[in-house]
């Protein structure tokens, strides 16, 4: 996932009371900012995109980052830029993806810099390895994730969290204005807990306060990334040795994260894990170190909560502006289902093609990550010519791949199901011109429970509900993170059929 650097960096530190004032009564500040030009590829370059980049111009023709490089990717001819001052190269040729993640894969590491900022969050769970360690757990978690059982178990509590919380709650609400984007996120994070932990933490009762551990877990991946906004990860480090405002605040919320899951791990261990379904109690069958299991854990949840959220946020705003294709799944759903059965078995879930080809169609515009980093070990050349030096980040784009036209055809702006279909049956793409789920070797390994999630809670809310959107849109406003989300959440109106 990518940590998204911004042009108003220097405001966010500045505006760190903490730390301007420790840092304006030393001289410090004068070599931690040569420090971190040294550190610049280039920080002195003026090319339009750098100029751009660095005054923020670009945001007087574009509301987001993503749309803005998305044009500038559009309109480069080998579907390649550099943003010197960031030592970014950005690219959204398919050539180039899959020589990034699977031919050069060693050569195209997530890296040190990445795993620094997230180590105390992540530690050394999968998403935040490389090399050995990444290799364990890919084939531990890829032997258990596939196992019909634990399929059937994703199943059986997506199905009961509709049932029993997101559908009562929209019944409880109708008439009223809500926002989708939150409950969703309410929804994924107890999913995701209950499959990964064995725990509920019973975020969709809005009765109930936010579970501290949501709380918590929300701060810590919130201050996590933040790390990266910071002028230098000097700035960050120095904060966390002092024990300094976010820093001070990201260590409380990690020590309480780490308080519950070890709690957690402990009461199964009490109990006898073997004949428990949840992720962690099959893990512990292979792994006895409990910060080890802690860290494979956290990673699981930051990995399959946010996504899932996004992606049915953004399925529902653009179902709101595209009525046919909402009446298009609903046909698909009396046809394959019956008009007042309820969706029960792998089997029905196969049979929605347009469904399937409605989710794929709609992370191909927005893709949950909008665009993901890697950074090269050794001098390399990129297929289409790019030369890239060693140590410099080079970054995949799926928002900016969704918008080629060589890729998707003139029709590319368009949400369109009907591209994933052929004579009805649904037909996907080669992953390096689609890398939603990021591709090749370092591919999500959640990508089949997501789209038994997100097919399964379209299918239960268009049954039951129309949904329309409160402040109608046209364009979506993304907010800064590691996960794209919708500046403001997304107000709707819900109206029982
Ligand atoms: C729509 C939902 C989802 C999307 C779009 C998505 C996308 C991605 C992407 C782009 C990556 C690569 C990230 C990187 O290496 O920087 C990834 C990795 C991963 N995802 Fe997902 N994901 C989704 C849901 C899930 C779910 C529900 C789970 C858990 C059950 C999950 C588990 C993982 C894991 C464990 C990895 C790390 C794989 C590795 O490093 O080998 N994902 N996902």
């Amino acid at each position: 996932m990518e940590l998204q650097l911004h042009a108003s960096w220097f405001l966010h530190f500045l505006q760190d009371p903490c730390f301007s004032l420790l840092l304006f009564s030393s001289s410090l500040v004068f070599s931690l900012l040569l420090l971190y030009l040294l550190k610049l590829n280039k920080p002195w370059c003026n090319c339009e995109i750098c100029h751009a980049y660095l005054t923020s111009s670009w945001t007087n023709e574009f509301e987001n980052l993503c749309d803005w490089y998305a044009h500038l990717l559009k309109n480069s001819p080998g579907r390649t830029i550099h943003i010197h001052v960031l030592g970014n190269t950005i690219t959204a040729n398919p050539d180039n993806v899959e020589y990034m993640l699977k031919t050069r894969f060693e050569n195209f590491p997530k890296g040190k810099s990445f795993s620094v900022i997230l180590g105390d969050f992540l530690g050394r769970g999968i998403f935040n390895v490389d090399g050995d360690l990444w290799r364990f757990q890919k084939k531990m978690a890829s032997l258990e994730l596939n196992r019909y059982s634990m399929r059937s178990y994703a199943l059986e509590i997506v199905n009961d969290e509709i049932k029993t919380r997101l559908l009562p709650l929209l019944s409880k609400k109708k008439d009223g204005v809500l926002d989708l984007q939150d409950l969703f996120r309410r929804f994924s994070f107890d999913c995701i807990c209950r499959f990964s932990f064995g725990l509920d933490p019973r975020c969709l009762e809005l009765s109930l306060p936010m579970s501290e551990f949501a709380v918590s877990f929300d701060l810590a991946s919130k201050l996590s990334a933040e790390r990266a906004m910071t002028v230098s990860p000097l700035v960050w480090k120095i904060k966390r040795m002092l024990n300094l405002g976010s820093e001070r605040k990201l260590r409380k919320a990690i020590s309480m994260i780490n308080i519950l899951a070890e709690e957690v791990i402990r009461q199964k261990r009490k109990m006898g894990f073997s004949t428990h379904k949840d992720l962690l109690s099959r893990f512990m069958s292979f792994v006895n170190d409990e910060i080890y299991l802690r860290d494979i854990i956290i990673s699981f949840l930051l990995a399959g909560r946010d996504t899932v959220a996004s992606a049915l946020t953004s399925f529902f705003w653009l179902l709101a502006n595209h009525p046919d294709v909402e009446s298009a799944l609903r046909q698909e759903a009396d046809r394959v289902v019956g008009a007042d059965r309820e969706l029960t078995s792998f089997e029905q879930l196969r049979e929605l093609h347009y469904f399937q080809a409605a989710v794929y169609e709609s992370m191909r515009l927005y893709p949950p990550i909008q665009f993901d980093s890697k950074f090269c070990q050794e001098d390399d050349v990129l297929p289409d010519g790019t030369f890239v030096r060693r140590g410099t980040r080079v970054t995949y784009h799926p928002y900016a791949m969704g918008r080629v036209e060589e890729i998707w055809g003139s029709d590319c702006l368009e949400f369109k199901p009907e591209r994933w279909l052929k004579d009805g049956v649904f037909f996907p793409e080669n992953p390096f011109k689609y890398p939603v789920f990021q591709a090749g070797l370092r591919v999500c390994l959640g990508k089949d429970m997501a789209l038994v999630e997100l097919k399964t809670v379209a299918f239960s809310l268009l049954r039951r509900f129309h949904i329309d959107l409160a402040k109608p849109s046209r364009t979506p406003r993304f907010s800064p993170g590691l996960t794209a989300s919708f500046s403001g959440g997304i107000p709707v109106l819900v109206r029982e059929r």
